[in-house]
């Protein structure tokens, strides 16, 4: 057997296969495209499925690849098993209609027994139960021996979720073969069960596409999809006996361990903890450099949750502060000869991880403590179940995911209320839904229009022209297909040619007009089907249509040129302010129509305003150089070589279109765009805002649009001088004499106050009460705000000379309360804090202070004079 570093095995299997025609690509992004069952891509197929249904046409009917996976289904054994990890490679071997078993299990055979050489003693293989065709491929066609091939269930029918499975066959490593021969499929369950044999390859036959009822549709050819585990399968080759010590892994424990100053394997709790941080960052690292972003939802929960975790294990080891970030290099040195793009992102990676490290260290240990409390109070009344409220607060206000609360529990054999806390959340969730009203989208994903044939070919020319001739290929109304529509129908159009933009890559759909002579339709939205062909959302406004029937398809021309406008623009915005801010600046989301273009971006803090007026200049003086905007269709490779920008998520296709605006901008995009920067005439800023941690939005107009900002605040600027009389130019020097008037009169009205409580003072002197020798003031005085009763209390202890004064005053629902007393009476036992703070529970408040001076408030205007008696009786107490 070889021994073969993880970056070797990857390689040499890549190569195997290119050696038998198989297209070799690029890991897709964990982040899966059009597909909402799955948050992140968990198998070599998940982000094949369109050719394995045959949705979409491959682009190589053979394909071999390396994809990033994540499962976190066993999350909380990652760390406590030596198997268990979120984060893996898949290789994987795919045929799309084209060779089956015969050919795969002889390749499969091949590979194992002579590049990787692996002893045949040491293989057994599984098939299922009634594939007897698999039984006569492997004895007829590899010299495996017969009787190491067992029939089982369950554990020989592939599938995930929903979408193509079928059943598969398993090839196994044999770790003891010193226990002797395994005879039978009930040992070998047995075998598996202890960790004797390890699978390490699946290869599925894949026939059928299982949908969201659970039916198993049989797809028209069969396929192959293998997968082999690439840490797993490297274990073997380095002869250990756990994911954990592959070479590329061992890497990272050394350093987490260095970080921690402890060693690897001298202690089983620690172990655990080095363990989760080394899985846990090479997930992180993976995610956001595929784009994924932390938050509360989706796959930026399962980010954020991953990182708190091991930030957690941090402090367990006794690691100090932030540190995940720095690990960051180690894990993606390990993979970098596969990964290149998380070279060109580390900056970027290390950035969120430090900023959402930062975020919860603020909070963590506080959290904590908490969490410790919640424990204690548990653990004295003999409870073991913990309050969803409590572990929802600990979500909310400490940002301790609900997992990682459970997980802590555990350690102390408690656990808690999922139920209550999960009521929690959606009481929150609805607060946030009932704030912010819900748009309804318009729902029709899933049913009819994903069943249009496939192999119709849409003709788009809406890049050229905005009226096209065609005809009705397919009606829909009501969720089902129909052969006319009429006056007052709402439906959709599927025609074979179309100049109609259909909403993707942030870019709204076209509106515009079908008509001929006998109907006119208004197409209000284009979107495209899952297999991409062009849908028209019309409501027919007269006549009506059939299928076959001719007519004429015209866009919105004003309109789409207002969005091609914007769309050309936001990539010029995009290359400003990488050129203002740094090359960190990178697309997160767009979204183009014709009033308006929102870009967001990966950038730290907030732009300043310096800074924008700086990208506003960019953009409109590179407007001004009338530039030609040119579309080139090339390769991928052509488009990146030529130093096109390229977006986190963008799928891999054969040919990709290039837009670049004269030598200013180059990406690539498959949007509709103006002929020259000229025709945006004017690039206006609307706004700068944060959207998430590590991603800011710029909203901003070209054109027309830009015209009619300026004009608006035009015509305010005229408002405000006319009803301020005076002219444009007079404006400033106007509003700041009005400000310095407003002053003015202010401190007027300030001492126009103190004159009226200074008439006040002689009637409160009047008021002195000696108690026990001690010379008092308590009352409430009338409508005196909280600065001038401060004033009166002061003025009042001056006079006194020796003594304590006490002031209360209701102004509206507000109580306020304020006590001083000289020196020489605090000797004496007086203290306005104590004062204060029985005088403040009356009113409806708290507060507290020092012996000589305190304040509070209270919200009981009503009890105010019980609230002085009390005063009356503290400071009689106080003395006595
Ligand atoms: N799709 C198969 C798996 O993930 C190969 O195991």
């Amino acid at each position: 057997m070889k021994n073969m570093t993880v970056n070797e095995i990857r390689e040499s299997f890549l190569k195997f296969f290119e050696g038998k025609d198989h297209l070799r690509l690029p890991s897709f992004p964990l982040v899966p495209k059009n597909d909402k069952s799955l948050l992140l891509i968990n198998a070599g197929m998940a982000p094949l499925k369109p050719y394995f249904t045959g949705l979409q046409t491959p682009p190589s009917k053979r394909v071999v690849d390396c994809q990033k996976c994540i499962r976190t289904g066993d999350i909380e054994n990652v760390g406590k098993t030596s198997r268990h990890g979120t984060f893996f490679e898949m290789l994987g071997n795919f045929s799309f209609g084209d060779y089956f078993k015969g050919e795969i299990i002889p390749w499969a055979w091949e590979y194992i027994t002579e590049v990787l050489e692996i002893p045949k003693d040491r293989l057994y293989v599984t098939i299922h139960l009634n594939d007897d065709e698999a039984n006569e491929i492997w004895t007829s066609k590899t010299d495996v021996n017969p009787n190491r091939i067992f029939r089982l269930g369950a554990d020989n029918f592939w599938e995930i979720g929903v979408g193509p499975c079928g059943p598969s066959s398993e090839i196994h490593f044999d770790r003891n073969p010193e226990l002797g021969e395994i005879k039978t499929a009930e040992e070998f369950v047995e075998a598996s069960d202890n960790d004797r044999v390890i699978e390490f390859w699946n290869l599925v036959f894949t026939q059928f596409d299982k949908d969201e009822e659970g039916n198993y549709n049989k797809i028209e050819h069969t396929n192959i999809d293998t997968g082999m585990g690439l840490e797993r399968i490297s274990t073997i080759m380095q002869g250990v006996d756990n994911i954990f010590e592959v070479d590329t892994m061992m890497a990272i424990i050394n350093e987490v361990c260095k970080k921690a100053n402890k060693k690897y394997k001298e202690n089983a709790n620690t172990d655990v903890s080095i363990r989760i941080i080394t899985d846990h960052v090479r997930s992180v690292t993976f995610m956001i450099g595929d784009g994924v972003l932390p938050s509360n939802e989706g796959r930026g929960y399962v980010l954020r949750r991953l990182l708190r975790r091991a930030a957690r294990h941090g402090r367990l080891l006794g690691i100090e502060g932030i540190f995940l970030s720095e690990l960051c290099d180690v894990v993606i040195d390990s993979c970098k000869s596969e990964y290149k793009e998380l070279v060109e992102k580390a900056d970027y990676i290390k950035k969120v991880i430090k900023l959402e490290e930062e975020r919860f260290s603020e909070t963590i240990d506080s959290g904590m403590e908490i969490l410790k409390s919640y424990i204690d109070e548990l653990e004295e009344n003999k409870e073991t179940t913990l309050k969803g409220e409590k572990v929802f607060k600990l979500y909310d206000t400490y940002g301790f995911p609900m997992e990682l609360t459970k997980e802590i529990l555990e350690e102390k054999n408690l656990n808690l209320d999922i139920d209550g806390f999960n009521t929690e959340m959606k009481n929150q969730r609805e607060r946030a839904r009932n704030a912010r009203g819900d748009s309804n989208y318009m729902g029709n994903d899933d049913g009819v229009i994903n069943k249009i044939d496939k192999d119709i070919e849409i003709e788009f020319t809406g890049y050229t022209s905005l009226i096209e001739d065609s005809k009705a290929m397919i009606l829909i109304k009501d969720e089902e297909f129909v052969s006319k529509l009429e006056k007052g129908d709402k439906g959709i159009i599927v025609t074979l040619k179309t100049p109609f933009y259909a909403e993707m890559g942030g870019q709204v759909g076209d509106k515009g007009i079908i008509c001929n002579e006998k109907f006119k339709a208004e197409v209000y939205d284009c979107k495209k089907n899952a297999g991409g062909k062009t849908l028209h959302f019309v409501n027919v406004v007269e006549g009506s249509v059939s299928i076959d029937d001719e007519f004429k398809l015209s866009v919105d021309e004003t309109r789409r040129n207002r969005i091609c406008k914007n769309h050309t623009a936001t990539h010029m915005l995009h290359e400003a302010l990488r050129e203002v801010l740094g090359d960190h600046v990178n697309q997160s989301g767009s979204y183009v129509d014709d009033e308006r273009l929102r870009f967001d971006f990966t950038h730290f803090s907030a732009v300043t305003e310096e800074e924008l007026k700086k990208v506003e200049n960019i953009l409109n003086e590179e407007i001004m150089k009338v530039y030609n905007v040119c579309t080139d269709v090339m390769t991928l490779e052509e488009a990146k070589n030529s130093g096109a920008v390229a977006l986190f998520d963008d799928k891999y296709a054969d040919d990709v279109r290039v837009v670049s605006v004269g030598s200013f901008s180059k990406e690539l995009c498959g949007g509709t765009h103006i002929k020259n920067s000229g025709e945006i005439g004017l690039f206006k800023i609307l706004s700068e805002s944060g959207v998430a941690a590590g991603t800011r939005r710029i909203e901003a107009t070209t054109g027309e649009k830009s015209v009619e900002y300026i004009e608006n605040k035009n015509e305010l600027l005229k408002e405000v001088s006319s009803a301020l009389k005076c002219t444009e130019k007079d404006l400033l020097s106007k509003v700041q004499g009005l400000l310095q008037e407003l002053k003015d009169k202010d401190k007027e009205i300030q001492e126009f106050k103190n004159k009226l409580t200074s008439g006040l003072e002689d009637e409160l002197l009047s008021l002195v009460k000696e108690v026990n020798g001690i010379k008092t003031i308590v009352t409430s005085v009338k409508d005196v705000d909280s600065n001038s009763l401060r004033n009166l209390c002061d003025k009042l202890r001056d006079k006194l000379q020796s003594g304590v004064v006490v002031l209360g005053s209701a102004n509206g629902e507000k109580v306020q309360l304020v006590a001083m007393a000289t020196k020489d009476v605090t000797n004496k036992g007086i203290h306005c804090g104590k004062i204060i703070k029985e005088v403040a529970l009356i009113a409806g408040g708290g507060g507290g202070g020092r012996p000589d001076m305190a304040q509070a408030g209270g919200k009981l205007p009503e009890k105010l004079e019980e609230a002085m008696n009390k005063g009356r009786e503290v400071i009689e107490t106080l003395v006595k």
